[in-house]
């Protein structure tokens, strides 16, 4: 039975008829109207539909829209604008990391919950954080050193 869904989405409060059980990847991309994340595996296994759940990166494709009553999500359309892009925005660009781009959403959302909890993380443990994202395109080299870019820009003022 379809019941409305109250949740804050990308700061902004929202609500949705749907079935507490349905995908929350389907609500974000079908009613809710949010593209970022994006099937890949349909499993939690590959990380392109990674959002944030009250700051927590998960995958939305394993997520029951009912879960997310309530709470915030965060999708990549909620790190920044092209007028005024997040910092892991900009260094994606300026270092070109990425090529066919299907994986940078989950990416970029991984990568911003692991600088709102490690400001200055190390190549391993940016690594360690986006394992279970999948490149099929093979630019992790360049993904690794824009998010340590990002989180430089950030230490020395760059607002976020
Ligand atoms: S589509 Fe959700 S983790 Fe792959
Ligand atoms: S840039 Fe193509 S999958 Fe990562």
């Amino acid at each position: 039975m379809q019941r409305k869904i109250e949740l804050i989405l990308n700061g902004h409060a929202v609500s949705v008829e749907a079935e507490a059980t349905d995908s929350l990847l389907d609500v974000l991309r079908g009613p809710l109207g949010v593209s970022g994340a994006r099937f890949g595996c349909g499993m939690a296994q590959c990380g392109s539909c990674a959002v944030l759940v009250d700051g927590e990166e998960k995958a939305a494709c394993a997520m029951e829209v009912g879960a997310v009553a309530g709470k915030a999500v965060m999708t990549s359309e909620g790190l920044g604008t092209p007028e005024r892009p997040h910092p892991l925005q900009a260094a994606f660009l300026e270092l070109q990391a990425g090529q066919c781009g299907y994986c940078l959403s989950g990416i970029l959302v991984g990568a911003k919950a692991l600088l709102d909890r490690n400001a200055d993380p190390n190549r391993a443990e940016i690594a360690q954080a986006l394992d279970w994202h999948l490149c099929r395109c093979g630019v992790h080299n360049r993904i690794l050193e824009a998010v340590a870019l990002a989180a430089r820009r950030m230490r020395e003022g760059a607002p976020a």
